[in-house]
């Protein structure tokens, strides 16, 4: 019983204080995240994210360069600075012909990606990949501490599990371990369809140092940044309500949107 306790102290302590849910519904009570990159050709060069403070939102802006190529600018910028017209630091800068475009957006996270002319030139789907396979960043315990975006093959989604580790010497799960990773989209479908059953808090866990608490997978890019309990909870509203594309495992969207 204490084990079991304490597994679920843990995921309620992942839960509470990475308040994701909190976006998923709509509501602005946490940090807005926006893509973020200098110089960027394309979406794909776009491989950073930044978490803005209060008062900013997402922009993007389009350069003409002296050179004649057009790059890409996105972060985070102050309501202020958004309403104003070309922002003189960066006209200031030589190789800068004109600011071809300049918007900001807030409504949802990443909402950037798709501002001025910043498009993929794939269509592959972009995911944290924190996973520690080809020199990539290793797990964190949580799903903010992990910045490394990677572009995933064309067949593949986006992953993210969570599992409690019992730590060398110690017999409670005390720590946390957020892996994401992109993974085939055949692999998803069949964790989504098994959703009710796949890594529930089991508490016959033994001697184990370590067990699977939450596993999720979505076609929705970047998705696996949200802490796994939540983006399971808004998985498997998708599934209850029969929106999701189970051919891009993503919400089925309007498309005259
Ligand atoms: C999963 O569980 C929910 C309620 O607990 C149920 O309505 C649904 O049919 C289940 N889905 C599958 C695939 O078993
Ligand atoms: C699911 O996604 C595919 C690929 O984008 C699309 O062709 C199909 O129409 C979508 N299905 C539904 C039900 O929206």
């Amino acid at each position: 019983m204490a084990l079991f306790h304490n597994i679920t102290a843990i995921i309620l302590a992942a839960f509470a204080s990475h308040a994701v849910n909190a976006i998923i519904l709509g509501n602005q009570f946490w940090n807005l995240r926006c893509r973020s990159c200098h110089n960027a050709n394309s979406l794909e060069d776009c491989n950073n994210y930044i978490q803005c403070g209060p008062g900013q939102q997402c922009y993007t802006d389009e350069l003409i360069m002296s050179s004649l190529k057009v790059a890409y600018q996105a972060g985070c910028r102050s309501d202020r600075q958004c309403g104003a017209s070309d922002d003189p630091s960066v006209m200031k800068r030589q190789q800068v012909l004109s600011i071809s475009c300049s918007r900001c957006c807030n409504d949802e996270d990443f909402c950037n990606q798709r501002l001025c002319g910043l498009r993929k030139e794939t269509t592959a789907l972009m995911c944290l990949s924190c996973d520690g396979k080809d020199g990539r960043p290793f797990p964190p315990q949580y799903a903010d501490d992990c910045a490394y975006l990677r572009i995933c093959d064309t067949n593949e989604v986006c992953f993210a599990k969570t599992t409690a580790i019992k730590p060398t010497g110690e017999d409670t799960f005390s720590q946390l371990r957020h892996f994401t990773s992109c993974i085939p989209t055949r692999v998803c479908s069949e964790l989504l369809r098994n959703i009710n059953s796949s890594y529930v808090v089991d508490s016959h866990v033994g001697k184990r140092a370590e067990e699977d608490i939450c596993a999720i997978c979505s076609g929705r890019e970047l998705f696996n940044h949200y802490a796994c309990t939540s983006m399971k909870t808004y998985m498997i509203n998708l599934i209850r309500h029969n929106k999701l594309n189970w051919t891009t495992m993503d919400e089925i969207r309007t498309t005259n949107g």
